[in-house]
């Protein structure tokens, strides 16, 4: 059983992240081969700065190492560093239909927002946004992967990617393993703290609404205090109707605490800033070890390319021959 989670570096990795998906990579590295990457390819198809993806991108791998990720168990590395993948997108693109891609709820959004959002910002839409979940397929397929635990926002492209490789299986005989998608065994949304309708997200939350894992102790009990409820004054799981109440309760029982007898929700909020707090803590801590030696990440990185590059390369092999290149 080989299990494969991708994390892009398009901003700094939060509270969402951590119960979503970091924790049950943790968790699941024990006992199921792990890989763990950072799509560094797929932040470039929309908008963005050069130097801010190589700063994301070792911040992002030395939180995950930070957070509890063992290179031992789990090989983490970029995605840029295999060229196996995007040999593999290639090949993929010859498999899938431009209606397909151009289906994708994600496409459709993205593509409207850098055309309306922000007039002018980064120009036009990529070409690299319309592939974006070929490229995920590739990502997928080429490490023979079985499980891929993604939230409901990429459940779309995983099926894509499962439908990409039965048509190639079908067309050229048998060379992918079909990939099934696993829901994260984690909290399924944590969400926004200012906007509780929404879930907490890297490009979207703004300060207010997002716990950064770095962030100092004093902004995250900031945050968390100001966090948006409501007037009922009750304190009871309502994702209906109470939702800022709710996902305070999900966050402070995810990170440990227990959730009954509150009365206030100035009670509620202490108790949830003491949880996270001591679950940040740790976490702090051996981040601010493991940037005194980006050297270190960047050889834990190199390492974990080591260990999935002959497979990888093989799956790549096997397709270019199946699709009839010399
Ligand atoms: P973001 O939306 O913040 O940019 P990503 O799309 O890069 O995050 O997601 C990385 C991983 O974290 C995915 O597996 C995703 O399901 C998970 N994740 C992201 N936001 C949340 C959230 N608010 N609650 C739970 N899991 C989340
Ligand atoms: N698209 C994923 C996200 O936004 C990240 C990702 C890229 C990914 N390639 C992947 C996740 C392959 C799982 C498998 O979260």
């Amino acid at each position: 059983m080989r299990r494969l989670t991708g994390f892009q570096p398009t901003g700094r990795l939060h509270l969402g992240n951590l119960l979503g998906a970091m924790r049950p990579l943790i968790a699941a590295q024990r006992t199921t081969e792990s890989l763990a990457f950072i799509a560094d390819l797929h932040a470039m198809t929309v908008d963005h700065d050069p130097a801010r993806l190589r700063e994301l991108t070792l911040e992002t791998a030395t939180v995950l190492l930070a957070a509890g990720v063992d290179p031992e168990r789990t090989a983490l590395f970029t995605q840029s560093s295999m060229p196996a993948h995007y040999e593999l997108h290639y090949l993929l693109e010859c498999t899938t239909g431009y209606g397909e891609a151009a289906r994708m709820i994600q496409f459709k959004e993205k593509s409207s927002a850098s055309f309306s959002g922000r007039p002018g910002a980064g120009g036009p839409v990529r070409l690299s946004l319309l592939t974006y979940p070929v490229l995920m397929a590739a990502d997928i397929l080429v490490h023979d992967s079985d499980e891929v635990p993604v939230g409901d926002d990429q459940n779309q492209h995983l099926e894509l990617a499962r439908t990409v490789a039965q048509r190639f299986n079908r067309r050229y005989g048998e060379t992918f393993r079909v990939p099934a998608g696993v829901l994260p065994d984690g909290v399924a949304r944590v969400m926004d703290l200012a906007e509780p309708r929404r879930k907490m997200s890297k490009s979207t939350s703004t300060d207010a609404g997002r716990i950064g894992l770095l962030d100092p102790p004093g902004t995250v009990r900031k945050t968390i205090m100001r966090a948006v409820t409501d007037t009922i004054g009750t304190v009871r799981h309502d994702p209906a109707g109470q939702p800022g109440v709710t996902n305070l309760l999900t966050i402070l029982e995810a990170c440990g605490g227990s959730a009954d007898d509150f009365t206030s929700y100035g009670a509620l909020k202490t108790a949830v800033a003491d949880a996270v707090e001591e679950v940040l803590a740790p976490i702090r801590a051996r981040h601010a070890e493991l940037v005194k030696d980006p050297g270190h990440v960047r050889s834990v990185l190199d390492a974990g390319r080591e260990r999935v590059l002959p497979r990888a390369e093989a799956t790549v092999r096997r397709a270019r021959e199946a699709i009839g290149l010399m």
